[in-house]
């Protein structure tokens, strides 16, 4: 295993599919109805140089049920990043007070850049418009948990697939495990070419498409993004396309039965709530598997072995 997840190039598909396993031997823990503290002792620092609800507790509450501790950087407003720091002093800083740390940041290569310049293991938990590797973990968990499977799945993917970094990590992710790809948004807002050059040259099959609609019969997996206002450089071109795709329970008539709809959250106004009581809502489980995806992925890098398990 790599010493850093940055991209989804890190892990082989081996050991997606052994982290995966693991996840699964980990949900007594995650729900608190076991207490497995195999990292008592390891310190997790927690990066976060942009808002984040989802990810940075999940990270949080994956270590200390584990039995370890996190320190957090707080609120960057309040770190020495406005004195004017460098990322990398910072990281050098933290590389010596922690065993493993998850990092956001504004910029695309920041993770990368900070896996170079640490020794510990650096888990990229968004860099700009780039990747979110940890983020694809909890979403195959949560495919392979519908499906008992990821090979050959059609999963269409949804609003903003330019500035989205979790459809980046994922279409790789999912294309090497041969899924039929439909990428649906405005074409503003279209999967950048290079991506889709990188997915078609390695295999995969994809469509795409401005149609929401008449994807849906086909789709087992729609996954639903926020328009990523933060990264637009124009508020302009954000009201263009704010609201383009709103998904509510009635588009739902001619889905698959077992078809689910994911959304890696925080949603605006994708996904009406009328949809979270249908049988295809699972957005909410999904956030849940942040928990035990992350707890697989730090007890790797920390070469913690899981009972059960293969190592
Ligand atoms: C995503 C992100 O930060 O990229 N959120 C998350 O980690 N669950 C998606 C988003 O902010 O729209």
């Amino acid at each position: 295993m790599n010493k850093d997840l940055i991209t989804m190039d890190d892990l082989t598909n081996e050991e997606i599919s052994s982290l995966l396993d693991d996840a699964d031997r980990l949900l007594p823990a995650a729900r608190g109805e076991e207490y497995l503290p195999l990292l008592q002792g390891k310190l997790l620092a927690n990066m976060f140089f942009e808002p984040s609800t989802r990810t940075r507790m999940s990270f949080e509450t994956a270590m200390k049920r584990l039995g370890g501790d996190v320190v957090n950087l707080g609120d960057v407003k309040s770190s020495s990043a406005v004195k004017g720091e460098t990322l990398y002093d910072t990281m050098r800083m933290v590389d010596g007070y922690c065993d493993i740390a998850a990092l956001r940041h504004p910029r695309q290569g920041a993770a990368q850049y900070a896996g170079d310049a640490c020794s510990i293991s650096i888990m990229n938990g968004g860099d700009g418009a780039g990747h979110h590797p940890t983020q694809t973990l909890l979403d195959l968990f949560t495919i392979r948990q519908a499906f008992g499977r990821l090979d050959g799945l059609k999963v269409a993917m949804v609003g903003d697939l330019r500035y989205g970094r979790t459809v980046h990590s994922l279409s790789h992710a999912l294309a090497r495990f041969d899924c039929e790809l439909t990428f649906i948004s405005p074409s503003q807002l279209s999967m950048p070419e290079e991506i889709i050059e990188d997915l078609t040259a390695n295999g995969a099959k994809i469509t795409v498409t401005e149609d929401l609609l008449g994807a849906i019969p086909d789709a087992d997996v729609i996954y639903m993004t926020r328009i990523q206002k933060e990264r637009f450089p124009d508020e302009d071109e954000y009201t263009k396309v704010a609201g383009i795709y709103k998904l509510s329970a009635d588009d739902l008539a001619g889905a698959k039965g077992e078809m689910i709809i994911l959304h890696p959250l925080p949603r605006v106004d994708e996904i009406h709530p009328d949809v979270d009581v249908t049988r295809h809502a699972r957005y909410f489980e999904q956030a849940f598997n942040g928990v035990v995806a992350r707890m697989a992925l730090m007890c790797k890098l920390l070469g913690v072995g899981i009972p059960g398990g293969d190592d």
